[in-house]
C-alpha cells in the first residue's frame, strides 16, 4: 500500500541560513520542501529539498509556488543592507502574502524579531520594513503564527560561536557597559522544532520565544571563557563607545557586529521568557557551549 503524499512546505529564505538549516533537518521526511532563495547550499542536495533559485525581491511566480502548499514559512531577512534593498525585499514578501491569501493557503508561519528600542523601531530600515511584513501577515486573514525568537545559536551562528572564537584567539572580549542586561538564547534546532509543531497546530498570533535560561549577559560571556578554560578578561566600553566601535567595524567592511545590535543588547529587551510549546525540554545553552568549545580546542574549523 502506498503512503499518503507528504504535505508541502514552501520555505521562503531557504535551507542555507542558521534557522533554515535546522528547519530542513526538522521538516524533511515529513514534508515535501520547496525552497526559494538565491544561493546553492549543500544541505539541500540529495532529494531533501526542491530548490527554486530566486531573489525574493524580484518577480517570483508566487501564484504557482503557493498552489497546493500546506504551510508557508518565511525566514528571509538581511542583517545589514541599504534601505533600498530592505524595501525591495519587503515588497517581494508582500506579494507572497497576497498570493497566499488568494490561494487560501491553510497555514502561514513567519519568523520575526523581538521588540527593539523605540528609536530603532522608528528609524532602522531593518526593523521598519520587517514590521510591515509582520503586519501584512497578521492582517492577511489566514491561519498564521509569528515567532519572534531572542538571539539564536547553533553551529555556524554569528553570536556564541563567534564570541568563543574571539576568546580563543585574543583571550578577551569587549564588554558593552556593565553587562547587567539580559539575554535568553534559543537553539536554532528548538526554534525549528517549535515551527514544526506550530505548522501542525492552529494557534494564531505572535509569540516571543526565548531559551530555557535568562542570563545576565556578563554571566553568559563568563560561561564562554570557562568553557575554553580561560579566566574572563574584558575591555570595558561605555555603551555609546561600544556603538561607535561597532560602527567603525562595519565602516571598515566587517560584519562582526552592528551598532544597532549593541544598542538592542544593552537595552535589556532580549531576555525573553522561554518558549513553552515544545514537546520536550528546551536545549541547555551550556551543553552547546561546551561542545563548541571542545570543537575549537581540538582545532576543528567551522
Ligand atoms: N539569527 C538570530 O539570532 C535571529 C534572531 C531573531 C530572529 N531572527 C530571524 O530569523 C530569520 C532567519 O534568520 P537566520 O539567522 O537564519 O538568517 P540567515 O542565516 O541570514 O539566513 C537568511 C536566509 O534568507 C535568504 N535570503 C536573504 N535574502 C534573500 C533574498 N533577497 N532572496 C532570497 N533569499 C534571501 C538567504 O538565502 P540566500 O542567501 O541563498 O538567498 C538565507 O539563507 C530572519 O528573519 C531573522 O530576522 C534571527
Amino acid at each position: 500500500m502506498s503512503s499518503p503524499p507528504r504535505p508541502t512546505l514552501l520555505l521562503v529564505g531557504g535551507g542555507g541560513g542558521l534557522v533554515g538549516r535546522a528547519v530542513v533537518e526538522e521538516f524533511s521526511g515529513r514534508y515535501r520542501i520547496l525552497s526559494v532563495h538565491r544561493h546553492h547550499v549543500p544541505n539541500e542536495v540529495g532529494g531533501k529539498v526542491e530548490w527554486f533559485p530566486a531573489d525574493l525581491g524580484a518577480r517570483v511566480d508566487w501564484t504557482s509556488l503557493v498552489q497546493g502548499t500546506r504551510v508557508i514559512l518565511t525566514l528571509a531577512w538581511y542583517r545589514w543592507e541599504s534601505e533600498d534593498r530592505f524595501r525591495v525585499l519587503r515588497d517581494g514578501l508582500l506579494r507572497l502574502v497576497d498570493a497566499a491569501r488568494q490561494a487560501d493557503v491553510p497555514r502561514m508561519l513567519h519568523v520575526s524579531v523581538p521588540p527593539a528600542p523605540v528609536e530603532l523601531e522608528e528609524r532602522l530600515p531593518y526593523l521598519r520594513y520587517k514590521r510591515e511584513v509582520d503586519q501584512a501577515i497578521r492582517d492577511c486573514g489566514l491561519s498564521y503564527r509569528t515567532l519572534r525568537p531572542s538571539m539564536l545559536y547553533g553551529h555556524g551562528d554569528r553570536l556564541l560561536g563567534v564570541l568563543l572564537r574571539l576568546i580563543h584567539r585574543y583571550g578577551r572580549l569587549p564588554m558593552f557597559g556593565d553587562g547587567s542586561y539580559h539575554v535568553s538564547p534559543l537553539a536554532a534546532r528548538d526554534l525549528a522544532a517549535a515551527l514544526r509543531l506550530e505548522a501542525e497546530g492552529s494557534g494564531v498570533g505572535t509569540v516571543d520565544a526565548g531559551g530555557p535560561v535568562r542570563y545576565r549577559y556578563r554571566d553568559l560571556t563568563d560561561l564562554l571563557f570557562g568553557a575554553l578554560d580561560r579566566r574572563p578578561k574584558y575591555f570595558p566600553l561605555r555603551p555609546k563607545d561600544s556603538e561607535r566601535l561597532a560602527s567603525l567595524l562595519s565602516t571598515l567592511g566587517s560584519s562582526l557586529l552592528y551598532a544597532y545590535e549593541v544598542r538592542w543588547l544593552v537595552s535589556d529587551l532580549l531576555g525573553l521568557p522561554p518558549y513553552e510549546g515544545l514537546d520536550r525540554p528546551l536545549t541547555q545553552v551550556d551543553t552547546y557551549v561546551r561542545r563548541e568549545a571542545a570543537r575549537i580546542l581540538s582545532g576543528d574549523a567551522l
